[in-house]
């Protein structure tokens, strides 16, 4: 078989830029191309596993075993993940938010990355913007959702220690400019800082100033996977010089946008975001929310709805109906065309709106607890 890389994947399959929002549309495909394994079998070995992997909506994984283990064991593990404090925080980042506290609640020591660094190359968005956005916009959400400040190294690239910076530049020789290209295409000094960068990321939970080695999970969407691919296979080149396990990494299905292609920060209509007052919430579900339904009433009556593209019933399936017995009528009572479009999104925004008008109470007890995770 030909090594298939980040860019070229053959006829009709997908490219993965984890600098540009994609859509993926065939995720079976993905997992073939790039090795990635189905996250059923070790659902199975999970005690109380989220939502989202028993949805399916967290699909696949990478070394998964190795976090297991530690689990049934009870030794040491780390969950890592990372942000770009690019916009605002919505129910995109919130899937991502969810499974932070969840590994939190397992055990695991969390290590949480504010990509300054990358954003500021990659975006160019200038460094005081970038911290007022993590902070303002993530850090209180993650709160606000649950995060704890303990067993969590909340921090910015731009400040992390020695420890970091030494590994990521003793990094620079286990890759070479031919398998960046391979991996992600169009090279720049820009992207090659920002790589290198999250590799030394996703690897330094295991030196030992920060603990030593350990098995580490990076719950990502597929966006990410070049990076993880890349930082495994260095993890590898330096087995010698530092004994790390390889780093664990789960797949999570990108949550649709509103108007049922892939949410952008540029445009606040195909996301909601955690701070959209009731009223916005409702405009956008009813207005933007891409609808499966049929075209007239007698049409869904008729034919029902199809709920594999309806943006409402996703939301509902994703984050909002967690019952799955409810979820299920919803579904059956919507394509037999018993539920009505309207109907459908009324749920959807009663949900929201409930869930918001808390969360955003929550938020503002989470701004006194903000110091507690920029201690560094
Ligand atoms: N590149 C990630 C993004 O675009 C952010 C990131 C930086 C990251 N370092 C990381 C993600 C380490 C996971 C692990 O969102």
């Amino acid at each position: 078989m030909s090594k298939i890389t980040g860019r070229d994947l053959g006829k009709g399959s997908e490219k993965i830029d984890p600098w540009k929002s994609i859509e993926v549309k065939n995720y079976e495909q993905l997992m073939k191309n790039f090795g990635i394994e189905p996250f059923g079998p070790v659902l199975k070995k999970l005690k109380n596993p989220h939502l989202l992997m028993k949805r399916g909506i967290i699909f696949g994984h990478r070394g998964f075993d190795l976090i297991l283990k530690a689990i049934k064991k009870k030794e040491d593990f780390a969950m890592m993940t990372g942000l770009m404090p690019s916009g605002k925080f919505h129910f995109g980042h919130m899937i991502l938010a969810q499974q932070m506290i969840y590994y939190q609640q397992l055990g695991a020591k969390l290590f949480v990355c504010v990509a300054d660094i990358e954003a500021y190359n990659m975006r160019k968005i200038p460094m005081e913007k970038l911290r007022e956005t993590a902070i303002e916009e993530y850090l209180v959400n993650y709160i606000a959702l649950g995060l704890k400040p303990k067993n969590c190294d909340f921090y910015f690239q731009s400040d992390r220690s020695v420890p970091y910076y030494r590994l990521i530049s003793m990094l620079g020789r286990r890759t070479t400019l031919n398998e960046l290209k391979d991996i992600y295409g169009d090279i720049s000094p820009a992207k090659i800082v920002s790589v290198l960068t999250q590799v030394g990321d996703i690897l330094h939970p295991q030196l030992e100033e920060y603990g030593g080695p350990k098995p580490v999970v990076v719950p990502v969407g597929i966006d990410q996977d070049p990076h993880i691919r890349l930082t495994r296979d260095i993890a590898q080149r330096v087995k010698n010089e530092f004994k790390f396990f390889l780093p664990s990494a789960t797949y999570h299905k990108l949550l649709p946008g509103l108007k049922g292609g892939k949410m952008s920060s540029s445009d606040p209509f195909s996301y909601i975001s955690l701070t959209d007052t009731p009223e916005e919430v409702k405009t956008k579900i009813m207005k933007y929310a891409f609808s499966g339904g049929g075209n007239s009433i007698e049409e869904h009556r008729k034919y029902g709805g199809n709920t594999d593209v309806d943006v409402s019933f996703q939301y509902l399936r994703f984050i909002f109906e967690p019952d799955d017995k409810k979820l299920q009528k919803i579904k059956e009572d919507y394509e037999s065309g018993k539920m009505l479009t309207g109907e459908l999104k009324s749920i959807v925004i009663e949900k929201i709106q409930k869930f918001l008008t808390e969360h955003q109470k929550k938020r503002e007890k989470a701004k006194d607890k903000v110091h507690l995770f920029l201690k560094e």
